[in-house]
């Protein structure tokens, strides 16, 4: 609309005025037809589904904010549904405390009770999981939300963040949970440097073809 009144504007004057008004004029139209065209991208981008047309859900757990970070990162570049997975006992505030438990949870294969309760899972086709790497794979409460829900066909992106792990098992993991999944390459981003990783992150939905 705006660009259709800034032409019939830039034609009148066009008629009238001498040619450095006109080149004036032309310049204003192309200016704002270039903004006309970038404010849609961005709507676009703020949608719930990525440019393949495929409903993004991202859903993570995050004990001391590192994941959340990424979660956001990634929810501000693509869009998307977000959801923050949450236990009903929260873990112990002491670091060294959670890796104990932890580490018994995960020998005993225990699933710790979610709050969340997701009942349109079957809407997505893309689901971003995000995790911290606990003792080498993805944390407990991903792996409750892993039993939980029925993911297969859908399309699965990992991100994970650690203190020097990386990727650890979280991929082999992955796979075993959901064998009939589409599971694209995940990231694994260092707790100290989330607050610098929105490039890499950009390059990785590049390169897994999601940006
Ligand atoms: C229970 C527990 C186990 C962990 N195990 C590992 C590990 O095996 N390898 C590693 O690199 N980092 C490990 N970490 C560090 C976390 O992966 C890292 O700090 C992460 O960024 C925390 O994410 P968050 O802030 O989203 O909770 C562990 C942390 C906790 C609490």
């Amino acid at each position: 609309m705006f660009c259709y009144f800034t032409f019939i504007w830039t034609m009148f004057y066009q008629k009238t005025m001498q040619n450095r008004h006109f080149l004036f004029i032309t310049l204003l139209t192309l200016l704002s037809t270039i903004f006309v065209v970038s404010s849609a991208n961005a709507d676009q981008n703020k949608s719930s589904e990525d440019k393949n047309n495929k409903k993004i859900l991202i859903v993570y757990y995050s004990r001391t904010g590192n994941t959340d970070f990424i979660a956001k990162q990634i929810h501000e570049q693509i869009g998307g549904d977000v959801i923050k997975l949450e236990t009903v006992e929260p873990y112990p505030e002491q670091y060294r405390a959670t890796t104990i438990q932890a580490r018994k949870e995960l020998e005993a294969d225990f699933r710790p009770a979610l709050k969340n309760q997701i009942d349109n899972i079957a809407d997505y086709d893309l689901v971003f999981i995000g995790s911290p790497n606990w003792w080498g794979t993805m944390s407990m409460p991903i792996r409750t939300f892993l039993y939980s829900y029925d993911l297969s066909g859908k399309t699965i992106a990992l991100f994970i963040t650690h203190e020097g792990s990386g990727l650890g098992r979280c991929m082999d993991d992955l796979k075993k949970f959901i064998p009939n999944a589409t599971i694209l390459d995940g990231i694994a981003i260092r707790g100290g440097s989330v607050q610098n990783s929105q490039k890499q992150i950009q390059e990785w939905l590049t390169n897994i073809d999601i940006r």
